[in-house]
């Protein structure tokens, strides 16, 4: 027998008992004539102690017999801090080189060193707490799903574009010359033919292959907790999943979220707080200032279409400097403001960078419309509207980042509900969907639907709804479409010719043609939410094996190339740009 206990499971009440132990050798130090070693496994750590000296070094595999003896100082960060091991044996089962970087809880390591070695890496006490975490997340939906009937069924990854909005992923098929499999940005199509089949009620953890540019918060393949119910309205959808969320939080983390989870809908969370996935945590909301301030001779706001303000609590003394690098850091192209205007209730009274165009009692008004207080500083910037809003729901988080107003053990979870249908895009000169093509229109804005004035067709909205957390979208569904003239009708206002749309989508369309039921459903990002869980923002240590931001896995080394063999074998020939 290898061991009879783990290293963490040892107690004061062991004491006396003979055990074996196995693990890595996180540490040793020797002490007079004993040498103490921190014996490591994914359960724990446990201090050894050994007449005399030792050549073992760190990362050693070994096995230890010895007597479970009351330690003198106590270890009191250690569950199994109490005891210590009187060794009369060592087996080293395995030898180690030296490791790149310490394999403790910090660790000396920079990001590409560990990356390169992340199976060391792995061994380490915060990643092994993210992947447990993780796994008791997927036990916790699976047993949610599966007590409301729904049934885990696995769709291909080897099939045709699915658009989510990101480039595919392809495979060339070496049966099939000259073709390609894409590999599924999401089983979207798949599990609405479940529901044409009679499923009734679907789900999957599963994988999805996007390839997009990547952030904290994206990898090109990531999980998606995926779920398609049929026979539903978004109020039953949102109130099972209301539900899993609910389960989730108190059974992972002991968290009781609130009942019900408020709801926003999209046009209120673009005016109050710039973001479809707006972090209520905190206030700080947008005001509209228009009215207040334009036609006062400041030509930059009186050109405007609108004009928006947000209230920094207590950041009137905030210097010319820091308003300046703020001023700075909204021109930056990720936010591309054109400037800054501020106005600071101070206690000597109101100061602004505008106060030649404006009177102390103009500047008074502005102040009580967006709720400023003495001591609160108010930045204001122009502009088109949507635009403007957005630009000032980035600088909102930043200035909640900056204020410590986003506290990771706060969880604030709200739903996203009545988005529009579709999103006219200037460039393209084309409607695109904002969720997915497969989004129904409202039923009662089937009249502007099958409009064909622009204007019409931007007021249509859908049953699309968003899962929020703390600012970040962690899921998103919709009522789908199930009937195949109007998949047809949405097809062709997103200017998809019926052939191009037969050839993409013929079987979903004829699918519908065979009692497809009424359905809709939605998919949760998995890493996101193990991450939030976490207390993170960013999803990489919540992946065991992740690419890095050049979408590499830097361990195995790749991608890379293949062999020419392999490329005849498929008829692909690489061209080099000259
Ligand atoms: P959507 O595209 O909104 O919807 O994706 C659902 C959720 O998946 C997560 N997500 C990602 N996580 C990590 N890396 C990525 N690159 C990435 N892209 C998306 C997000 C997102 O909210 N088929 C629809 C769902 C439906 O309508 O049922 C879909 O895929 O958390």
């Amino acid at each position: 027998m290898y061991r009879t206990h783990t290293c963490g499971e040892l107690r004061i009440g062991d004491a006396g008992k003979k055990v074996t132990l196995a693990g890595w050798v996180q540490r040793t130090r020797k002490f007079g004539s004993m040498t103490f070693i921190d014996l490591r496994d994914r359960y724990g750590i446990t201090q050894l102690v050994l007449d005399g000296d030792t050549d073992l070094g760190r990362e050693y595999v070994i096995q230890a017999v010895g007597q479970v003896v009351k330690r003198e100082s106590v270890n009191a960060n250690l569950p199994t801090g109490e005891i210590e091991i009187k060794v009369e044996s060592v087996n080293v089962l395995n030898k180690a080189q030296t490791p790149p970087f310490t394999i403790e809880e910090v660790s000396d390591g920079g990001e590409d060193i560990r990356a390169k070695y992340r199976y060391l890496d792995l061994r380490r006490a915060p990643l092994q707490r993210a992947l447990a975490l993780r796994h008791r997340l997927a036990q916790e939906a699976r047993n949610y799903l599966d007590a409301q009937g729904f049934m885990e069924v696995e769709t291909p990854y080897l099939i045709k574009s699915t658009p989510e909005g990101a480039r595919d992923f392809v495979v060339p098929s070496r049966m099939n010359q000259g073709q390609f499999y894409a590999l599924p940005q999401s089983p979207q199509t798949f599990k609405q033919l479940l529901m044409v089949a009679g499923y009734d009620r679907y789900f999957q953890i599963v994988r999805c292959f996007r390839d997009e540019d990547l952030r904290a918060d994206r990898q090109p393949e990531f999980t998606q907790i995926d779920c398609e119910m049929s026979f539903v309205e978004q109020e039953d959808v949102l109130n099972t999943f209301e539900g899993m969320m609910r389960a989730m939080f108190h059974n992972a983390l002991g968290v009781d979220i609130p009942n019900p989870i408020p709801r926003m809908n999209w046009y209120d969370a673009m005016d109050r707080y710039g973001s479809d996935k707006p972090d209520i945590r905190f206030g700080m909301e947008i005001h509209e200032i228009s009215s207040l301030v334009k036609g006062h001779g400041f030509g930059v706001f009186d050109s405007a279409d609108y004009v928006g303000a947000i209230c920094v609590p207590g950041a009137a003394g905030y210097t010319r400097k820091q308003i300046d690098e703020l001023t700075e850091w909204v021109k930056r192209p990720q936010v591309g403001a054109k400037g800054l205007i501020y106005i600071r209730v101070a206690e000597e009274g109101i100061k602004s960078s505008v106060d030649k165009f404006y009177t102390p009692e103009q500047l008074s008004q502005v102040a009580e419309a967006v709720g400023a207080k003495q001591g609160d500083l108010i930045f204001c910037l122009c502009g088109a509207k949507r635009k403007t809003q957005t630009q000032l729901g980035v600088l909102r988080i930043e200035m909640g980042n900056r204020l410590g107003l986003r506290d990771p053990k706060v969880f604030a979870p709200l739903w996203i509900v009545d988005f529009p249908l579709l999103e006219w895009d200037d460039e393209t000169n084309r409607f695109y969907a904002m969720h997915h093509p497969f989004t129904a229109p409202k039923p009662e804005h089937m009249e502007y639907f099958y409009s064909n004035r622009k204007e019409d067709l931007e007021k249509v909205c859908a049953n699309a709804y968003d899962f929020v957390l703390n600012g970040n979208e962690l899921g998103g569904g919709s009522i789908r479409i199930h009937q195949a003239d109007v998949q047809e009708r949405m097809f062709e206002v997103l200017g998809i010719s019926k052939e191009d749309a037969d050839y993409k989508f013929g079987f979903i369309i004829n699918a519908f043609k065979y009692g497809a039921p009424p359905h809709g459903g939605l998919a949760f990002g998995f890493d996101r939410l193990c991450a939030l869980f976490g207390g993170q923002e960013t999803i990489r240590d919540y992946i065991a094996f992740p690419k890095n931001n050049q979408g590499r896995d830097v361990m195995i080394d790749s991608p890379s190339l293949i062999d020419q063999e392999q490329l005849e074998e498929l008829k692909l020939a690489i061209k080099t740009e000259k």
